[in-house]
């Protein structure tokens, strides 16, 4: 531990870039954009994961406003090329473009992460699941077959990123390849290469050049051991290297349920050592199957974030991008099979696109790094637990700019697990003004649980020197010419801070019942303060302006961009308090004098508003308010909370039912003859997995995704009495089997099984008896998607289907019983490669009859179905399919986001499972045997808001005891809101039409 001296010198890491372009630089210390070094704070997104591209406005605007200057994407190949030599990147939400043009109009760098392989808990790591047979040789390196099956979409996607790249005039700066990739040695040490998987990174980035990426490419390392792609790494020249390195790191254990890290499961708030190796955040945490209700919110919550980010900071990163800051939903089957529906991630904005603690107290940290310029540019000069307070609980580390010598003391418990109370005062720091004890007239500095501070010393803003602050900078702005700093502390806790070349403060606002003392020394003055909740404000005769609040005023404060530079200059800031959320600040071009603010409010609210002063009215949403302007300068008005709406009952609405399984009859009453039907004859298979002949491996047979059928067929005058079936869907996954339409009986899943093996006899009264018939065996099977990795290739089907008979215990071998033929079906239009809906894909659906004939789509006509409700179910195993019509009539200027909650009408019996459609999506996998999940909120756009939507309920029911469910509508929340809810979202919702007949 070394206190700073005043001879430290900028080490001397050259500046480099990748000799494409000179706009984006770096070297050890940050980023430098446009000859400017930045703190790079971003959140990730998949704009995948909520397929309504209106809405993605909302999510960026909120990143923004959280002080973010970064919005990290994943694309998905496989979402955005349904069939190999297919790219679609404009049909409703593979619009990629659109997204690019939101986040450079809001004013946000995006950082693009194609993969082709992104991990990311979706089936097959975002690989179409075309590419898990076999025949495409390796996946994820450099072999003919991948290489052309890669290229189409990473050609495509690159060309659409290349013009808005920031050399463009665009905002992309960055461009990852591959995704986790630790491959590039054999052995790390001796560093001899892995030859194939350099040539496999080469081939990504040289595809990317060519296509006209020249912003820096990066990748991230899955953990610090494999020590791949780095240039610095590299010293023998392996190849393959990156321009810039990161590190991908889950403190907290990427899943909600410890167990799935293993040995790497951490304790609570314990720190990583990223000093010297880091990049990429942990902004949630992903929740199993078998995890926790709605999540583990607080593993990752406002405490950690607050406390973790910031001993981040301490390591030295400069470039933190959270994973995820909005995770949204594995709607249709686009999730890996240890996952469901939700992708909440317990991210600071939720998957219903909430807000809350989590992410007031990020965009608190946000805001200060987006204008704590000199934090970009810092040496750590040491760090300990006796050198720098009085208190040996608490550990500091500081970081000091050797240029402009400002100092950022980082402050936290030395034991990590501990959120004891704490006490104390920074011992003899070296300022610009000498050496300084601190607090010298405010109580100490404290800690009330878990935390993390950042002092700041000569920090400068504006042209001023805030000398020390023991009160965090939440941000400054520079309004006509004049600096106004805000700082905070935590609620009831006091602070202190030295602002040099003042010689007066007078305090013109005071929250009430404050102490705050003002206090003139030789150079300037010490405003020492106990600060509730509120805000004062202290005026001083250089101009300055500071604003002292507490946390619950600072996380409702909002420092709207006035321009769409992503950069935020400080004097193209304007301050707003109060509001739950603010999305922007323009001055209004129609109305002189006026600031037009966007945003939400979630009740009458009194907003405050610093402005330049030629600004007199605020406008809200559209509102002229009434605007008074205070004796310190300030804006206050009202902005008004939700209207008052309601939404219909789904248990009170008309419900229509029929059977989704007609398969399951024998061939006089199901012929199984359609275009639905592939013959599952293959004697031969491209995969490493061998089962029983024919093999019945599904994706061989193109079908890919949700539920499939399989109909084997066997002679009347054998001899079997039962059949052994082994099936392989994955994790959680379930499958029922029938004969001639007599249950069998089902595999109910777990969250751990992958396959599922069963003997099932064979009842006499179901099998067919003398002549020439054909006994049918029918097959239902979910998967739940294709596992990571290169796992990805195990098949989904079934592994073994063996039928039982007299022959099989050796008397008369002639006699062993044998399918005579197997069918299978799977999604419409799978089999022959052509996708019936463009719009929500493949993934969206599978094999169902209900699916393959489009019963979940709205404009299918149900007039001769007979009524039934989920809730009055139905008897007996099989799948039955409900519909019904939910009308909303929601205001406009409202954003309400609703939900479907199900529970088990019968509490008994759970053996069942059953798939939400909203307008023909599929958003919800409720699995109550298996998982705790029930809820899934399902955003306006796959909703209409203003008018009819189409609910559809598939319910298998596992067990002779059939299955009835409640589904209810619940709103998650409602605010007034600028944001544009009643748009056209109908190109997003396509009908019924008649191909689906062909399906039958
Ligand atoms: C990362 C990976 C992501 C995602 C995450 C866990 O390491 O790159 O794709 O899987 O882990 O949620």
């Amino acid at each position: 531990m070394a206190h700073y001296n005043a001879t430290q010198k900028p080490s001397t890491w050259p500046i480099q870039n990748n000799g494409l372009q000179d706009l984006i630089q770096w070297d050890h210390y940050s980023l430098i954009i446009n000859g400017e070094r930045i703190f790079l704070l971003g959140g990730e997104m998949h704009p995948f994961r909520l397929p309504v591209p209106e809405l993605w406005e909302d999510i960026l605007q909120k990143i923004k406003a959280m002080g973010m200057r970064m919005v990290s994407i994943y694309t998905h190949w496989g979402f955005h090329a349904p069939s190999s030599g297919k790219v679609d990147f404009e049909t409703g939400s593979h619009n990629i473009t659109r997204f690019l043009e939101m986040a450079r109009d809001i004013g946000l760098y995006v950082f693009v992460r194609s993969g082709p392989y992104i991990n990311g808990e979706l089936s097959a790591g975002g690989m179409p699941l075309w590419v898990t047979t076999g025949v495409y040789g390796d996946l994820r390196l450099n072999g003919t077959a991948f290489t052309e099956a890669w290229t189409p979409y990473e050609d495509g996607l690159a060309q659409l990123v290349r013009p808005f790249q920031l050399t463009e005039n665009g905002t992309v700066i960055m461009f990852q390849i591959e995704n986790e990739y630790g491959n590039q040695w054999r052995n790390v040490n001796a560093k001899s290469p892995n030859m194939a998987a350099v040539s496999y990174m080469e081939k990504l980035e040289q595809n990317a050049r060519k296509n006209g990426i020249v912003v820096p490419a990066t990748h991230n390392a899955a953990g610090q051991s494999a020590k791949s792609w780095s240039r610095d790494y590299d010293t023998v020249q392996a190849g393959g290297d990156v321009d810039m390195y990161g590190l991908d790191s889950y403190p907290q254990c990427w899943s909600c349920v410890p167990a799935s890290c293993g040995s790497s499961s951490p304790s609570p708030f314990a720190v990583s050592n990223y000093h010297d190796h880091f990049q990429q955040f942990q902004g949630g945490a992903m929740n199993p199957w078998d995890g926790p209700a709605g999540g583990c919110r607080d593993k990752t919550g406002a405490s950690f974030v607050n406390f973790y980010y910031r001993d981040n900071i301490a390591q030295g990163v400069t470039i933190l991008n959270l994973y995820m800051i909005y995770g949204g939903t594995n709607w249709g089957w686009l999730a890996a099979p240890f996952v469901g529906t939700s992708y909440d991630y317990s991210a600071a904005i939720s998957e219903d696109r909430s807000i809350g603690a989590k992410f007031y107290e990020i965009k608190n940290l946000g805001l200060f790094t987006r204008v704590a310029h000199e934090l970009a540019y810092t040496d750590r000069i040491g760090s300990g637990t006796t050198a720098y307070t009085n208190n040996s609980a608490i550990f500091v580390t500081e970081l000091r700019n050797p240029k402009t010598r400002a100092a950022f003391y980082v402050l936290r418990h030395a034991d990590t697990s501990s959120a004891s109370p704490e006490a104390f005062v920074l011992v003899s720091i070296p300022t610009s003004v000498g050496n300084l004890t601190f607090p010298q007239i405010s109580g100490p500095v404290m800690f009330n649980g878990h935390e993390g501070k950042i002092v700041v010393v000569d920090f400068h803003f504006g042209n001023h020197t805030l000398i020390y602050s023991t009160a965090e900078v939440l941000t400054y702005a520079i309004i006509d010419g004049v600096a106004t700093l805000v700082l905070w502390a935590p609620t009831g806790v006091s602070g202190e801070f030295y602002l040099q070349g003042a010689a007066e403060g007078d305090v013109v606002s005071r929250e009430t019942a404050q102490w705050l003392t003002v206090d003139k020394r030789e150079h300037g003055i010490v405003v020492g303060f106990a600060q509730n909740e509120g805000r004062s404000i202290v005026e001083f005769d250089n101009g300055v302006r500071v604003i002292l609040t507490d946390r619950s005023f600072a996380h409702k404060m909002w420092v709207p961009v006035l321009t769409n530079d992503p950069r935020a200059p400080v004097n193209e800031t304007g301050l707003v308090i109060g509001p739950y959320l603010v999305r922007s600040a323009k001055l209004s071009i129609s109305t002189p004098n006026t600031l037009s603010i966007t945003g939400d409010s979630n009740t009458t609210t009194t907003i405050e508003v610093f402005t330049t002063t030629n600004i007199s009215k605020i406008q809200w949403n559209g509102q002229n308010l009434p605007t008074s302007k205070n004796a310190h300068g300030s804006l206050t008005a009202t902005i008004p909370g939700p209207a008052a709406f309601t939404v219909p009952t789904l248990k009170n609405m008309k419900w229509k039912s029929f059977d989704s399984l007609p398969e399951r009859h024998r061939t006089a009453n199901y012929s199984a003859s359609s275009i639905a039907w592939v013959s599952a004859n293959h004697t031969t298979t491209p995969s490493k997995t061998k089962g029983t002949v024919p093999y019945l491996f599904a994706d061989e047979y193109g079908f890919h995704t949700g539920i499939r059928l399989w109909r084997g067929t066997f002679p009347s005058n054998t001899s079997a009495t039962g059949v052994f079936l082994n099936v392989q869907g994955g994790t959680a996954h379930g499958w029922s089997a029938f004969l001639n339409g007599e249950f069998l009986g089902s595999f109910l899943g777990s969250a751990n099984a992958a396959t599922g093996n069963m003997t099932l006899l064979f009842p006499k009264t179901a099998l067919l008896s003398g002549g020439d018939q054909e006994n049918v065996l029918l097959v239902m099977h979910d998967d739940t998607g294709h596992d990571e990795g290169s796992a990805a290739v195990n098949i989904r089907g079934i592994l073994n289907a063996t039928l039982i008979g007299d022959g099989e215990f050796g008397s008369n071998s002639s006699k062993v019983p044998v399918f005579s033929s197997w069918k299978v079906a799977g999604t419409a239009g799978g089999g022959t490669g052509s996708s019936l809906d463009p719009i929500r894909t493949g993934y969206n659906e599978g094999g169902l009859t209900a699916e393959r004939l489009g019963w979940h789509l709205p404009g299918f006509d149900d007039a001769a179905w007979p009524s039934n409700s989920p809730d009055e179910g139905v008897a007996g195993a099989g799948l039955q399919f409900y519909r019904t019509v939910l009308p909303l009539g929601l205001p406009a200027g409202l954003d309400v986001s609703l939900a479907f909650r199900f529970t088990p009408a019968d509490g008994s019996n759970l053996a069942y499972r059953a798939y939400l459609y909203v307008n023909g999506y599929q958003f919800g996998r409720f699995y109550p045997a298996i998982s705790s999940e029930n809820t899934f909120p399902v955003p306006n756009g796959v909703l209409d808001y203003g008018g009819d939507n189409l609910i559809g309920l598939a319910v298998w029911a596992q067990s002779e005891a059939g299955a009835r469910v409640r589904l209810e509508l619940v709103v998650q929340y409602a605010v007034a809101s600028s944001l544009m809810t009643h748009f056209d979202g109908a190109y997003l919702r396509p009908r019924w039409d008649a191909r689906r007949l062909r399906y039958e």
